[in-house]
């Protein structure tokens, strides 16, 4: 069933939940044109508080694509993989029948090893193959909340090292880049700065170690947190099409895009709005 949230002034912004947890489809709605301060503000609440925000149908060019993300804040250049010529803040997604695999095909939120890891990604869909390529998204406050309390308690006193993914050393190119390219320590459990919620912050892509545990104290705790994040009930299954964009705030959300679409081409664009230190 569509809701709305509104005002007198401005036109409203009419959604659909996907799931009760995770997940809002804004419908009838064009990116290309410039949007008021107010229908950014909504666009902001629907996604700190849903964790990603979905539109369809959407026809934007380059320009309007980055300029829709620095509605929301700076945009982040990644520490390692190439933009399009003339595009820094543009990271291109693509796998086709010469691909060794998906790029991030795993549960994780972007770059969590930055020391200031990305706020949010808006990835824009360009090609899809005919069947498969789908994204699930896994709500992270959800994830928290399902904890018991003593487990609550605990995971907040504790902080884990995130590093990069090991493909992206091959692809330095810079010595900025390699700076960048190091590992980063975060809390466990996160507090959105907007919302204020708490939601959990490892990822099975980029955490590596909980700081002060043995290795066979992370093994346990980091296999039984990957598998809470892995739980269906937290969780939504995003079908795209060509003109579909996906809007998400790696605060709290994780996504896992499927590699079940070889040799078909699937391509996509990235931007990503900078984020600040997790506390
Ligand atoms: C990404 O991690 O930005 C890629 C998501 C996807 O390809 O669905």
């Amino acid at each position: 069933m569509p809701e709305a949230i509104w005002n007198e002034d401005v036109s409203p912004i009419v959604f659909k939940k996907i799931s009760p947890r995770c997940g809002v489809e804004i419908l009838d709605f064009d990116l290309s044109i410039e949007l008021s301060q107010d229908l950014v503000d909504k666009i902001e609440h629907l996604l700190v508080n849903a964790g990603v925000v979905f539109f369809r149908d959407q026809h934007i060019t380059r320009e309007q694509h980055i300029q829709f993300g620095q509605r929301f804040g700076e945009l982040h250049v990644h520490p390692a993989v190439p933009s399009p010529e003339g595009y820094p803040e543009i990271l291109l997604i693509h796998a086709d029948a010469k691909s060794k695999g998906v790029a991030g095909a795993g549960w994780h939120s972007d770059v969590s090893s930055d020391a200031e890891p990305p706020a949010a990604s808006i990835l824009y869909m360009k090609i899809m193959p005919e069947v498969g390529g789908d994204t699930l998204f896994s709500n992270m406050y959800a994830a928290f909340e399902a904890l018991s309390q003593p487990m609550q308690e605990y995971l907040l006193q504790l902080k884990a090292v995130h590093a990069p993914a090991k493909i992206y050393s091959s692809l330095i190119q810079s010595e900025k880049v390699a700076s960048r390219n190091q590992a980063s320590t975060h809390p466990v459990i996160r507090t959105h700065p907007i919302s204020k919620r708490k939601a959990l912050f490892v990822n099975s892509i980029f955490t590596r170690e909980i700081v002060g545990l043995s290795k066979k104290e992370n093994d346990y705790l980091l296999r039984f947190l990957f598998e809470h994040i892995n739980d269906p009930n937290f969780q939504i299954r995003f079908s795209w099409q060509p003109g579909s964009i996906a809007f998400w705030d790696n605060r709290c959300v994780q996504h896992f895009p499927t590699d079940d679409f070889f040799p078909q081409t699937r391509t996509a664009e990235r931007v990503t709005i900078c984020g600040d230190k997790p506390y």
